[in-house]
C-alpha cells in the first residue's frame, strides 16, 4: 500500500473517530439535559403535592379552630345566663349591706371571666403555623414517592421578613436562595407578601449522573474500543508495510548473492569450453575450484533460505544429544576464524566454566554461534575484536560473544531478532546479509529452553548472552 494513501486513511479515520466521539459527547450532555428537566419536573409535582397537603392541613386546622369556637361561644352565653341568673338571684335576696360587696365582687369576676372566654384568637402567624417537621417529611415522602433518592434541603422564606423563617439545616441558605427550586406558599390565599417554600438538591448533578451511569458507561466503553481497535489496525497496517519492505529487500539482496556466483560459474565455464584453457592444467583445476567455491556459496544461500522456510512451518526438530560447548565454539572458530584475520582481527577465547556439557542439537548451536560470530565480524569494520566467553550458571552455560563494531541503537535491539530485519543504513549496502540469521539463532535458542540477549551501544560495540541450561 502507498504511504500516502495509509496517512490519508489515519487522518481520515482520526477524523471520523474525533467527530464520533463529538457527537456522543453532545448526545450524552443532551440526555443529561432531558434528564434535568425530567429531574425538575419531578420536583415541581412532589413539591406542589407538598404544599396542597399542607394547605388542606391548614384549612383543617382552621375549620377545627372555627368548630371549637362556636363550641365556646354557646357554652358562653349558657354559662354567662346562669351566672347572670345567680347573680340577679342573690341581688334579691339581699339584706345586709356587707352582702353587696360581695355581689359587686362576684360581678367583677364574672366579667373578667367572659372576657377571658371571648378573647379571640391570635393574629396570623406563619412561624407558628408552619411546622418544620412535617414539612420535611411530607416532603421526603413525596420526593421518594417520584424516585428522586438524594439529599435535600429546604427553608421557608418570608419576604415580609425578608429571611429565612424556616430552615431545615441552614448549611446551604446560599445555594438554596441562589440555585434553588422556588415555591409560593398557599398559593390561594392573597397574602400581600408572600411566603416561599424553597428547594434545593446538593448532589443534584451527582444524583443525575447516577441515573445514567450505564448510558455513559457504555457510550465510554464503545469509544475506547474502537480507539483501541483503531491503533491495532494502524499497527498492523504499519507493520505490514515494514514487512513487505523487509521482503523487497531480502528478495533483492537474495537475487544479487546469487547472481554472483551464477555469473562466476558461467564464465568459469566458458573459459573451460577454452581448448588454450584446456591444455593448461593448473589454469583449468583453478576455475574448476572457482566453480567449487561458488557452487557451495549458492548451496549456503539456499540452505539458509530453506532455514527460515523451515521455521515458517514450525517444523523444526532438534538432533539431542550430549555435546561439549567448548568443543562447538572451537570448531566455529577453526572455521571463521581466517575472515577476522584477513581484516587483521582476532577472536579472545575466555573459557570459564567448570561444566561445559549440555544435551543439545550440535549443528544448529554450531550454526547460532557461527551466525554470532559471522554477525560480530561483519559489524565491525575496523579490527574486529572478538570475545568469546564461557561462564556457569546455576542451571547452565552462559556463552557471550562481544564485538567491538558499529553497535546496535536501543529502538533496534528491540527487532534485530524478527525475521528479515537488518538495521536500516540508508542507501549504503556494504555489508551483506538476509537479516534471518538472528531470528534463527532466536527459535534454536528457544528450542533449548534457553533464552538469549543483547546489549549494545552505538559505534562501541555489542555483546550477545546466550543462557543455555544443561538439558532442555
Ligand atoms: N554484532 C553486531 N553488531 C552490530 N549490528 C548487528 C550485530 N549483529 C546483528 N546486527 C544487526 O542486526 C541485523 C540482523 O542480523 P541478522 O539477523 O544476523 O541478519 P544479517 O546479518 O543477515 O543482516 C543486522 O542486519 C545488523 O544490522
Ligand atoms: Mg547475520
Amino acid at each position: 500500500m502507498n504511504k500516502n494513501l495509509i496517512t490519508l486513511i489515519i487522518v481520515i479515520v482520526s477524523i471520523v473517530l474525533l467527530s464520533l466521539t463529538v457527537v456522543q459527547f453532545y448526545w450524552v450532555k443532551n440526555a443529561i439535559s432531558v434528564e434535568r428537566t425530567n429531574f425538575e419536573n419531578k420536583v415541581n409535582e412532589a413539591v406542589s403535592n407538598v404544599i396542597f397537603k399542607l394547605e388542606k392541613i391548614e384549612t383543617f386546622s382552621n375549620l377545627q379552630k372555627t368548630m371549637n369556637s362556636q363550641a365556646r361561644v354557646a357554652s358562653f352565653f349558657s354559662s354567662m345566663d346562669s351566672i347572670n341568673r345567680d347573680l340577679y338571684d342573690e341581688m334579691l335576696a339581699i339584706k345586709r349591706p356587707e352582702d353587696i360587696e360581695k355581689l359587686i365582687r362576684k360581678s367583677f369576676m364574672a366579667t373578667e371571666v367572659f372576657s377571658e372566654m371571648a378573647r379571640k384568637d391570635k393574629p396570623f402567624d406563619i412561624e407558628t403555623i408552619l411546622n418544620k417537621v412535617l414539612i420535611d417529611s411530607l416532603l421526603n415522602d413525596e420526593l421518594r414517592q417520584k424516585g428522586i433518592k438524594t439529599k435535600f434541603e429546604y427553608g421557608v422564606y418570608s419576604s415580609e421578613k425578608n429571611r429565612m423563617i424556616i430552615e431545615k439545616t441552614g448549611q446551604y441558605q446560599a445555594q438554596l436562595l441562589k440555585n434553588g427550586f422556588v415555591f409560593t406558599l398557599y398559593p390561594n390565599e392573597f397574602l400581600a407578601n408572600p411566603n416561599y417554600l424553597m428547594i434545593f438538591f446538593p448532589f443534584e448533578i451527582r444524583f443525575l449522573l447516577k441515573e445514567m451511569a450505564s448510558i455513559i458507561l457504555i457510550s465510554l466503553i464503545l469509544i475506547i474500543i474502537l480507539m483501541m481497535l483503531f491503533t491495532y489496525v494502524i499497527k498492523i497496517i504499519v507493520w505490514q508495510k515494514k514487512l513487505s519492505e523487509m521482503k523487497n529487500d531480502f528478495i533483492n539482496n537474495m537475487t544479487h548473492e546469487i547472481k554472483t556466483p551464477i555469473s562466476t560459474i558461467s564464465l568459469a565455464c566458458e573459459a573451460l569450453s577454452d581448448s588454450s584453457v584446456k591444455r593448461n592444467e593448473m589454469l583449468s583445476e583453478n576455475y574448476i575450484k572457482v566453480i567449487n567455491d561458488e557452487n557451495k556459496r549458492l548451496a549456503d544461500i539456499t540452505e539458509k533460505i530453506l532455514q527460515a522456510a523451515t521455521f515458517e512451518q514450525g517444523e523444526l526438530i532438534l538432533k539431542k544429544e550430549v555435546l561439549n560447548i567448548e568443543d562447538v565454539i572451537n570448531n566455529v572458530i577453526n572455521n571463521i576464524g581466517i575472515q577476522v584475520e584477513v581484516k587483521d582481527g582476532k577472536i579472545i577465547r575466555d573459557f570459564r566454566a567448570s561444566k561445559t556439557t549440555i544435551i543439545g542439537d550440535k549443528m544448529h548451536l554450531t550454526n547460532v554461534i557461527s551466525n554470532l560470530v559471522d554477525n560480530a565480524n561483519k559489524y565491525s569494520p575496523r579490527k574486529p575484536v572478538i570475545t568469546i566467553a564461557i561462564e556457569n550458571y546455576t542451571e547452565g552455560i552462559k556463552i557471550s560473544i562481544e564485538d567491538n563494531g558499529i553497535g546496535i541503537n536501543k529502538e533496534n535491539q528491540k527487532k534485530i531478532f524478527d525475521k528479515l530485519y537488518r538495521v536500516p543504513t540508508g542507501n549504503i549496502h556494504d555489508v551483506k546479509g538476509f537479516g534471518l540469521g538472528l531470528s534463527y539463532v532466536k527459535a534454536i535458542i528457544e528450542k533449548h529452553s534457553g533464552k538469549i540477549t543483547v546489549e549494545s551501544d552505538l559505534k562501541k560495540g555489542s555483546t550477545f548472552r546466550i543462557y543455555l541450561p544443561f538439558s532442555m
